[in-house]
């Protein structure tokens, strides 16, 4: 095979994909054990949502309404928005990936936060784009620094609010003081794929958000089902943004690009506000076990606005990241995101908590670190 590989494409590191845990236990020859690396929701999509599912699982013959008719509308009575303002995608991944396809050309710029989520980067590779990354001041987007940063090429600022891996906000009047400086043709891009879990009063307003988009610069807000609705597997997530910015993402995608699933599951999980506000409240509850439990152990744990967040533990994380897999527990170590020193943790259920504060404990012991 004789392939011309356009360097832009040679030069992406793939995302790195996690191994089925079935495959994982084979190889380290454990069982039972638990996924905490991820920042999926531990306690499942609302019964409601699985219930609506296999109702739906009958008609899987048609091809799903390409428009998200009901989805989109129940969206915007929930987020108090028109349907023309909102963007469906297979995850908010494929909105990421359509703001990147609709407004980045060859050569074009785009500014990023490092660490952050590591896609916005790959999209803006694949283009043939210029990624211009400013790193994190005091775990937090240094938005004065990405303010100098920007010039006449960059078209789009991905900041993801709160941030992972580190799970800090961007405090509302630091973010409204630099949307007012942004220049009116640079799309900023608010990932808040953790919104929900963020303190209310820490929250920016959607309809002022993309109302203002008429006299400055258009701000889109990503949302997603993956985390508090406990749908990652479904694929589903959506962007809010004025209606100009809607109709070119309209262009570049698929014409059925949510599936039929996806919809009606997507549909039922924001129906059920019960089972959503439970979750959110055992997933604070979580992070506040956790954090103080990783404390006691004498490691440091960092305040987070998400379901995730990041421990020091005094000692190299990969190593610690390889010992407790050995004890089944799966974590994500930090090295990658140029923290050698931390591991990422996603809340759990009581019980995987309680499990992993325990292998925690044991694997700093061997290893020596506290
Ligand atoms: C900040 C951020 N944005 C977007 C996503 C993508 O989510 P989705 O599953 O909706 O594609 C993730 C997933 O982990 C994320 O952490």
């Amino acid at each position: 095979m004789k392939l011309t590989i356009p360097e832009n494409i040679a030069s992406i590191t793939p995302y790195p994909p996690g191994k089925p845990i079935d495959e994982l236990e084979r190889e380290y020859g454990i069982s039972g054990s638990i996924k905490l690396a991820s920042n999926e929701n531990p306690w499942g999509p609302s019964p409601e949502v699985v219930r609506v599912l296999g109702l739906e699982l009958s008609n899987l013959n048609r091809y799903p309404d390409g428009s998200c008719y009901y989805l989109a509308k129940t969206i915007a009575s929930k987020f108090e928005v028109d349907p023309a303002e909102i963007v469906l995608g297979n995850g908010s991944n494929e909105v990421i990936e359509f703001l990147v396809k609709a407004f980045v050309r060859e050569g074009d710029e785009v500014i990023t936060s490092h660490p952050s989520f590591l896609m916005y980067q790959k999209f803006v590779q694949v283009r043939g784009g210029v990624n211009y990354i400013v790193p994190l001041q005091d775990m937090k987007h240094d938005l004065e620094t990405i303010h100098e940063t920007i010039s006449e090429k960059t078209r789009l600022i991905f900041l993801d609010n709160p941030n992972n891996p580190t799970g800090t906000i961007i405090e509302p009047l630091y973010l409204q003081n630099f949307l007012n400086r942004v220049p009116e043709d640079v799309i900023v891009v608010l990932d808040e794929a953790y919104v929900d879990f963020m303190d209310a009063g820490s929250r920016v307003d959607i309809t002022t958000m993309i109302q203002n988009s008429e006299d400055r610069c258009p701000v889109v807000l990503l949302r997603t089902f993956s985390k508090a609705y406990g749908l990652s597997g479904l694929r589903v997530g959506f962007g809010l943004m004025a209606r100009e910015v809607a109709s070119c993402l309209h262009k570049v995608r698929q014409p059925f690009n949510i599936n039929q699933l996806a919809q009606v599951g997507a549909k039922a999980a924001l129906e059920d506000e019960e089972y959503f506000q439970h979750t959110l409240a055992k997933t604070r509850r979580g992070l506040r076990v956790l954090a103080k439990g990783v404390e006691e152990l004498g490691c440091i744990s960092y305040p987070s606005q998400t379901n995730f967040f990041l421990i020091d533990v005094r000692g190299n994380g990969d190593k610690l990241y390889q010992a407790m897999l050995h004890k089944g527990v799966i974590i994500r170590s930090m090295s990658s995101y140029g923290f050698p020193d931390f591991i990422r943790v996603t809340v759990g259920t009581e019980e995987e908590n309680t499990r992993f504060l325990a292998a925690l404990a044991d694997c700093l012991t061997d290893l020596g670190y506290v």
